[in-house]
């Protein structure tokens, strides 16, 4: 068997998705371990989440920094210190700077609401019910330079319903973000996915 993949998850809020891989990893579904768990902010749920599993955690607060480099540098290095392999933005709110970019260049995935390149940023969910689009979803993608935009690995596509609200849209969304993000780790802790300019090529098992 391959070694375990090193995974350090950076979240900011409620942590649905980093429940859904520590849920993964101890029902044996994701060959993996979370070694530590990152926010940017103290109040984030995901904190509590993380610490019920025994998962050590670390709040670094980006106002205590004097620029986004010096912030990245203080999370590069507590990512380090854990061995991490792979980092995974688990609803982490915050644009990345090239210090962190470049040090896990296509080993840093981020998990978005939408079917990218549609609607990147803030709101995704809003964004799509007002472009009244019939079909929303959500992206696993390698983080690169251009925010919401790097090397997509996974998608999943869910209908609008025609009296969704952002909550019952993202609620339909969420469920398939809970399927797609352990399964793009799985997949790169199987050493599957290879990028090959702005693809992700997914060799068979
Ligand atoms: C998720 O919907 C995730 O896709 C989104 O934040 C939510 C976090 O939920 N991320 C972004 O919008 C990033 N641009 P969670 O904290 O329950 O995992």
């Amino acid at each position: 068997m391959t070694p375990k993949l090193i995974i350090g998850v950076l979240v900011s809020g409620r942590g649905t998705n980093l429940q859904q891989i520590l849920d993964d990893v101890e029902n044996g579904k994701l060959h993996a371990s979370v070694l530590v768990v990152v926010s940017n902010r103290e109040s984030a749920q995901a904190l509590a989440k993380a610490k019920a599993h025994g998962i050590p955690t670390i709040v670094i607060d980006p106002k205590t920094y004097a620029s986004t480099e010096e912030y990245d540098g203080a999370i590069l290095d507590a990512l380090k210190n854990h061995g991490v392999d792979l980092v995974v933005l688990a609803g982490y709110m915050k644009v990345v700077s090239s210090v962190l970019i470049e040090a896990y260049r296509n080993r840093m995935m981020n998990i978005h609401p939408s079917l990218l390149p549609a609607f990147p940023g803030l709101h995704a969910q809003r964004q799509a019910l007002e472009c009244g689009v019939k079909m929303a979803g959500c992206t696993v993608h390698f983080v690169a330079e251009e925010v919401d935009a790097g090397p997509i690995i996974l998608q999943a596509a869910v209908p609008v319903e025609e009296h969704d609200t952002e909550e019952s849209l993202s609620a339909r969304i969420l469920e398939q973000e809970h399927q797609i993000l352990p399964k793009a780790l799985q997949l790169y802790s199987e050493g599957r996915l290879k990028v090959v300019g702005r693809r992700v090529e997914i060799a068979d098992a």
